[in-house]
């Protein structure tokens, strides 16, 4: 029997081109096993504990939409994966154990189900003519506890069937944080019971702005309208549940209000009536100081609450103009009564009363940055993006700071500095400086460290108007950041993961998930001598090849072979366009570079 087996998997080394398990996130530790198991023998999974048996499922249900046959769910001495819950273990920490042919995964309900991410990536992630044979043991926990991707649904609205897929993108990846932005200026998209109109008025817009024709305006004359009711919110929350990822609503006050103020114009300060704004930036149309506003913000968040399992609820405080307040009577009544300096001062006087009203109920808010300006709320959490140091002054003052800086986390900036990509907000933060980034700042002490709860990738929607372009823009850019997150300092370094992130993409490609092929990108060195421009092409593997052309036509694995360091000299009116190939197949844009007469 055991010649048997062995000559199985003989003739698979021959015919199949064989690779050990990589995962992303990669794992923090592993050991060489002395039993090595070809992944496509494993056909059945099984478990004793009826606290696992949802991970067993949703694991399943994952294969399925992989396209990928689901294991069989029964006890079997072999072949078999084995899941094993260790009341002793900590939350999110798992152990896989490779033992004869069967697969042990130990662990608590979410390490189980980390896990089992991990599997799934082995069992989806080889090409054709490729094979994953397992031969580590591992055992992995994650380096911060909120591991977060945000997205914006204020802007452009997406469909509850894509929500579900961003949390599947989340989980795969073992992320466990949603940020659900809901409102904005541009749309409200959670249905309020007590306030009806904040959806019948506030989730439709007429139209958007085309493109960036700010000034002077123009408009796209399309329609945008969606939001999601109270039984589709408890339904993606289970759904959520079931995959290990916590969602943190967003309802933004003061600032950020203007669909909210479209429907109820009574809670601003002119009382005027307002549309829902078709512009992107910051409106000056904010909610009032007033105590009716209070009380109406606090009957909102009395059905978030009900709807949100999650402890922290996100109270926005981004981007309040404060030039109606100055003129609103009410608003500077508010302030001689309370003894406060200014309008900074307001907005911490607005926050504090929704801070207590939030923690009478158990639950913690959690504010962008400026929610520090004036003095933070007592209990008050702070997701830093303007840069870092919000997150420092938070952890400084002993209060909770995820990190969220625009240099590093905003996934709307451009990830390549090619022209041809789609229009963006703006920025350039490409994955190597995802890749790089350290959650933890330099200035802080370890026991000031410690209120980092970790980071998270952020996805404002102006420019993304479908689906496939939030993927892109959050893809690969997040498994870069869920690196960061779990592995945190023992992850093996760039170059490594830029590898292990074509094996990836397969996982991605299954999914049917979009993604930008950013990595595959020719790399050029260029110098002006006296015959014309001189090129030196750097491949970005070095397994494939670069094929180029000096005539305009596209590049094929017939044109010129590029020889690695050679010089291309590039007379004047010429144009190279080179492409980078991986058997045969073209992997990278077409790199462009013109010698033009000036
Ligand atoms: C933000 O980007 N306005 C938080
Ligand atoms: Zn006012």
């Amino acid at each position: 029997m055991l010649r048997f087996f062995s000559t199985i998997l003989f003739f698979q080394f021959i015919f199949f081109k064989s690779f050990s398990q990589t995962t992303i996130p990669f794992a923090k530790e592993s050991t060489t096993s002395e039993t090595k198991i070809p992944i496509d023998s494993l056909s059945y999974i099984f478990t004793n504990t009826q606290e696992l048996k949802d991970e067993l499922e949703t694991f399943n249900t994952f294969l399925k939409n992989a396209n990928q046959k689901p294991l069989s769910v029964k006890e079997n001495d072999k072949n078999t994966v084995i899941l094993i819950l260790d009341k002793n273990a900590k939350e999110e920490e798992y152990h896989i154990q490779l033992k004869r042919s069967n697969v042990e995964i130990t662990g608590s309900e979410s390490g189980v189900f980390y896990g089992l991410m991990s599997l799934f990536q082995w069992m989806t992630q080889s090409a054709e003519k490729e094979k994953i044979v397992l031969k580590d043991n591992i055992h992995d926990y994650p380096n911060f506890s909120w591991r977060g991707l945000h997205l914006d649904v204020g802007r452009h609205f997406f469909p509850t069937g894509f929500i579900k897929k961003y949390i599947d993108i989340l989980a795969m990846h073992k992320m466990n944080t949603f940020h659900w932005h809901l409102t904005d200026d541009q749309g409200w998209r959670i249905e309020i019971k007590k306030y009806p109109l904040l959806t019948a008025v506030g989730s439709k817009r007429k139209e958007s702005i085309l493109e960036k024709n700010f000034d002077p305006y123009i408009g796209d004359k399309t329609p945008v309208e969606g939001f999601y009711t109270q039984e589709q919110i408890k339904d993606i929350v289970k759904y959520a549940a079931l995959r290990h990822v916590t969602i943190v609503p967003e309802i933004e006050m003061p600032g950020h209000a203007q669909a909210a103020l479209a429907a109820y114009p009574e809670f601003s300060c002119d009382k005027e009536p307002t549309e829902v704004w078709t512009q992107w930036g910051v409106s000056e149309k904010i909610f009032c100081s007033k105590d009716e506003t209070i009380q109406f913000l606090k009957d909102v968040l009395d059905e978030v609450m009900e709807l949100f399992p999650s402890q922290y609820i996100h109270i926005g405080g981004d981007e309040a103009p404060k030039n109606a307040w100055k003129k609103c009577p009410a608003c500077q009544r508010n302030m001689k009564i309370n003894h406060l300096k200014n309008e900074n001062e307001l907005q911490s006087y607005f926050i504090e009363q929704i801070d207590e009203y939030v923690t009478s109920k158990g639950k913690s808010i959690i504010g962008w940055d400026e929610i520090l300006e004036g003095g933070l709320a007592q209990n008050a959490a702070v997701m830093s993006w303007r840069g870092e140091q919000g997150g420092i002054e938070a952890a400084k003052q002993h209060h909770h700071a995820v990190m969220s800086p625009g240099g590093y986390c905003y996934f709307d900036h451009y990830q390549d500095s090619s022209k041809s990509e789609p229009l963006a907000f703006g920025g350039f933060t490409p994955i190597e400086k995802v890749y790089a980034y350290n959650p933890i700042p330099k200035t802080l002490n370890p026991s000031e460290a410690q209120y980092i709860l970790g980071a998270q990738g952020n996805l404002w929607s102006e420019y993304l108007q479908v689906s496939s372009q939030v993927e892109y823009m959050a893809l690969p850019r997040m498994c870069a950041l869920s690196e960061v997150l779990w592995t945190g300092e023992h992850r093996p370094g760039y170059e490594n993961f830029k590898t292990r992130l074509k094996h990836h993409f397969n996982t991605l490609d299954k999914y049917q998930i979009y993604y930008s092929r950013v990595i595959y990108n020719i790399k050029a060195d260029e110098k002006t001598t006296a015959k014309g421009k001189e090129i030196r092409l750097i491949a970005p593997f070095k397994e494939g090849q670069i094929f180029y052309t000096l005539d305009n036509n596209h590049p094929t694995t017939h044109s010129t072979f590029y020889q690695a360091n050679s010089a291309i000299i590039l007379p004047k009116n010429t144009t190279l366009k080179a492409q980078y190939f991986e058997n045969n197949q073209a992997k990278s844009k077409i790199f462009i570079i013109k010698n033009e007469n000036e």
